[in-house]
């Protein structure tokens, strides 16, 4: 159960009923997790605590996206003394942090793609969405884009197109030109075909929204390596080479999208999640992680790619911003010096590993899944008809935050348990991630 700890400063703020109910009045409809949402007070390295000063384990990471730790004391340290020197510069002016990290960023990403020689800073994951659809269609002169179902790329009209969710869609008309191909999921395969015969017949079936829905032609195939909202759908190894040469027949770009993959949530031979697949992108779309929580996003391509640019005006105000780039550089160096994408592989097998006897001892874990640090749970009726089970998710959920642990959920039925903490956690942590799921699902069946 969680307990109250004297190692969090007192909260003596407005309390969670307040805020809620504040926020509601203030804001426009917004989600929040648990019956009684947690009032976080603040955060240090894989934990955080809430206004009682209980000490939560946070094995989601706020999403996906604190891949260092809680104010991790040397990226704050270096954002200080940025914070002190200058705040603010567009690229209309030249300030030394913004090649310093572009270099750094450039020279991790040639990892995945030794071609790739420009780099810019956005926002978020949806801005750097959003521009990679513009390079696509300038450099291909064409602009049809397919993504996959169970995908989710942001919240701009182009990356709300391409995710491939019915929750996250409206009932608006979006974008015209942008198709979706069925995702490799293999645990939802039929019976008698085995894992690697349905990757090659969901890669067939992209061929076949090439072929029927375009005229042959593509701008580009955006693809998360394992989808990170959508559940941690993990392909099979021989599925995204196939999608590649099929992308690459049709004229298009391969982006990858690692907004949750990337940084070295994999571990250190797959920086980015898609060199797991041994395939070279066109385009790395990033963002979450490489910030550690400060809003930044990436697109990562070619010169030739990134010259489609050239000869109209492109601009943005925050991008690229001299904070932005300290606290990227820092996030970097920090892994490096840390060895933390070593730390994800090294833990997440341990994870992995203690879940997968999980899903051999319970009836109702249906699936074990995903590389490194990025782990999902599918929760099912029982393993024979498949059944999903979102009840039996949210109630682990509840179950985990009793117990002190934060773990997220997903996939198109929110069935999914998500396990992607700060790249920071130890073996004890991995321990008692498992431990609380397991008593959990005691509690809940
Ligand atoms: C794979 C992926 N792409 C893009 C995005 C959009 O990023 P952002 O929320 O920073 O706009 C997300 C956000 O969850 C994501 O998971």
């Amino acid at each position: 159960m969680t307990t109250a700890t004297k190692d969090a400063p007192p909260y003596t703020g407005p309390s969670a009923a307040e805020v809620l109910k504040e926020r509601e009045k203030h804001c426009f409809p917004l989600m929040t997790y648990f019956n009684e949402p947690i009032l976080i007070s603040h955060g240090k390295l894989q934990y955080i605590w809430d206004d009682k000063g209980n000490k939560y384990l946070d094995a989601f990471a706020g999403v996906v996206t604190v891949s260092v730790g809680h104010c991790h004391p040397v990226v704050v340290e270096r954002a200080q003394k940025q914070m002190e020197k200058l705040w603010h510069s567009t690229t209309l002016f030249l300030y030394p942090e913004l090649p310093r990290y572009a270099e750094k960023m450039l020279k991790k990403a040639k990892t995945v793609n030794p071609d790739f020689d420009a780099v810019f800073f956005t926002n978020s994951g949806t801005e750097a969405t959003e521009l990679m659809t513009t390079l696509a269609k300038l450099y291909t002169g064409c602009s049809d884009f397919i993504g996959l179902q169970h995908s989710f790329h942001g919240r701009t009209l182009m990356s709300m197109s391409l995710t491939g969710q019915g929750p996250w869609r409206h009932s608006t008309p979006y974008a015209p030109g942008v198709y979706h191909a069925p995702a490799n999921y293999s645990y939802r395969r039929p019976e008698g075909i085995s894992t690697e015969q349905w990757a090659d017949i969901c890669a067939d079936q992209l061929q076949g929204v090439i072929d029927h829905s375009t005229a042959g032609k593509l701008a580009a195939f955006v693809g998360e390596p394992v989808s990170g909202n959508g559940g941690v759908i993990t392909p099979e190894l021989n599925y995204w080479p196939k999608v590649y040469e099929m992308v690459k027949a049709a004229g298009g770009l391969f982006v990858s999208d690692e907004v949750q993959c990337g940084m070295g949530r994999f571990g250190p031979d797959a920086f980015y999640g898609i060199a797991k697949y041994g395939v070279k992108p066109d385009i790395v779309d990033m963002a979450k992680g490489i910030g550690n929580g400060y809003p930044l996003g990436a697109v990562v391509t070619t010169r030739e790619i990134a010259d489609a640019l050239k000869g109209r005006l492109h601009f943005n105000t925050y991008g690229n911003n001299p904070i932005a780039c300290t606290v990227g550089e820092a996030v970097l160096d920090v892994i490096e010096d840390e060895k933390l994408d070593v730390n994800a592989e090294k833990i997440g097998g341990i994870l992995r590993d203690k879940l997968k006897k999980l899903e051999a001892k319970y009836e109702q874990i249906g699936d074990v899944r995903g590389y490194g640090l990025m782990i999902g749970v599918e929760l099912v009726k029982d393993k024979k008809s498949k059944e999903y089970n979102p009840e039996l998710a949210s109630a682990i959920m509840e179950g985990c935050k009793k117990r002190g642990v934060i773990i997220g959920k997903g996939g198109q039925r929110g069935n999914t348990l998500r396990i992607k903490p700060p790249l920071c956690i130890t073996e004890a942590d991995a321990d008692t991630i498992a431990g609380a799921i397991e008593e959990s699902i005691k509690e809940a069946v």
